[in-house]
């Protein structure tokens, strides 16, 4: 056991969930083949570390006391797929819902915390995604929020607390109190650039949006605001879309991917990637493994990522960093263009003669007194790391 709720997420947590490729229709095989893949491509020496089973592995009906069963889907059930998990020295997370029952239909854990939250104890999990759906019973978000938080302290084990509330009742102010380290700030981010109004989800652009506009106060060591997990690697193109009308998703360009990661990175955002690992492309791969960028989503002070400048098609975000700060370049507009900013303009540490500037999709690096500049593709983005002295 650690010694605090906080050393548990002590920076964002790193992992793959189910969802984003496999939908309802995961099976045990797909999380063997999720946990050999992480190893296999160096995405857990990257980092990343837990495999989350999400909605859908539980069987339609629970046991005679209210406990969850595994569907037929896991026929080996879910103490053996924590040890496979394991074996690969990897952590394991299930999911249920903060109702009567998860957003696919099936039974959930409202008013069972306890006794779920020992099953997952004895089970092995090592992580919890807690969603929203199913019947409330009159009970309002912090309180049902609590109720399992207060179960999962309660278990002789460490377990991640992953509140998925959809930021509906601003879980960032009540998220680290009710013992959760993570919660969703928006709702399900697709793989777009911008969702259209009338359908469900939400495109990148559209939870950058919100996530400039929430309270990052909370955002922190020990605590972190989620905006959802990563669509790299998604969409139809890639083939991992079979499950979801064709309408809803479409593929993002390498550009778009290349925003995604690096905003995300620059938010301190919690990385679950999304794709099915066995078909993940080279580009994919080398995205998800940059440890600069990873370097800055895991900064120990764990600062979430900011606005500087929204001006027509040129964006300057900034983050502060334990050295110095991430700068990013973000251009909305259709043609190739400049983008320029001083380091007095942006959350790096003032006051020094000379400044070391690294790009951290290429690592070129230079010097600067204060002034930046930087080329940027359409919908792309340019992301340095700048370090007085
Ligand atoms: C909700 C959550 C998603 C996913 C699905 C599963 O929509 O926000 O992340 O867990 O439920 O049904």
């Amino acid at each position: 056991m650690t010694d605090s709720h906080d050393d548990l997420a002590a920076t964002p947590p790193l992992g793959w969930n189910s969802w984003n490729a496999f939908s309802c229709e995961v099976t045990e095989a797909d999380i063997h083949a999720a946990a050999d893949a992480l190893v296999d491509t160096g995405l857990r020496e990257a980092g990343y570390e837990y495999v989350v089973v999400d909605d859908c592995w539980m069987a339609g009906e629970t046991d005679s006391e209210g406990r969850l069963l595994p569907s037929a889907d896991f026929p080996n059930g879910m103490a053996a797929l924590a040890d496979y998990v394991h074996e690969r020295g990897l952590k394991f997370g299930l999911y249920t819902s903060a109702g009567s029952h998860t957003c696919q239909g099936y039974p959930a854990s409202l008013g069972r915390e306890e006794l779920h939250a020992k099953q997952f104890a004895d089970w092995g999990v090592d992580y919890l995604k807690y969603d929203n759906c199913g019947d409330h019973r009159g009970r309002d978000a912090i309180d049902r929020y609590a109720a399992m938080g207060d179960a999962l302290a309660a278990v002789n084990r460490d377990i991640v607390y992953s509140i998925c509330e959809w930021g509906e009742h601003e879980p960032w102010r009540w998220g680290r109190n009710v013992g959760g380290h993570l919660w969703r700030a928006t709702d399900d981010l697709v793989a777009k650039w911008r969702a259209d109004r009338d359908e469900f989800g939400l495109g990148i652009a559209d939870v950058l949006d919100r996530m400039a506009a929430i309270d990052a106060a909370a955002h922190g060591p020990g605590g972190w605001n989620d905006p959802d997990m990563l669509q790299i690697g998604t969409g139809p193109e890639s083939g991992q879309s079979q499950h979801e009308p064709v309408d809803v998703q479409r593929p993002l360009t390498e550009a778009e991917r290349r925003s995604h990661f690096a905003f995300w990175c620059l938010l301190a955002a919690p990385l679950m990637i999304g794709a099915d690992l066995t078909s993940l492309s080279d580009f994919d791969r080398e995205l998800l493994t940059n440890e600069r960028l990873l370097a800055i989503d895991q900064d120990p002070l764990g600062v979430q990522g900011t606005p500087d400048r929204c001006d027509g098609d040129a964006e300057v975000w900034s983050k502060r960093l334990a050295d110095g700060g991430a700068v990013a370049f973000h251009n909305l507009g259709d043609a190739k263009r400049e983008i320029s900013t001083h380091v007095s303009a942006v959350d790096v540490p003032g006051g020094a003669d000379h400044y070391r500037v690294c790009d951290c999709w290429t690592s070129n690096e230079w010097e600067t007194g204060g002034s930046l500049a930087m080329t940027v593709e359409p919908r792309d983005t340019a992301i340095v790391r700048v370090t007085p002295g």
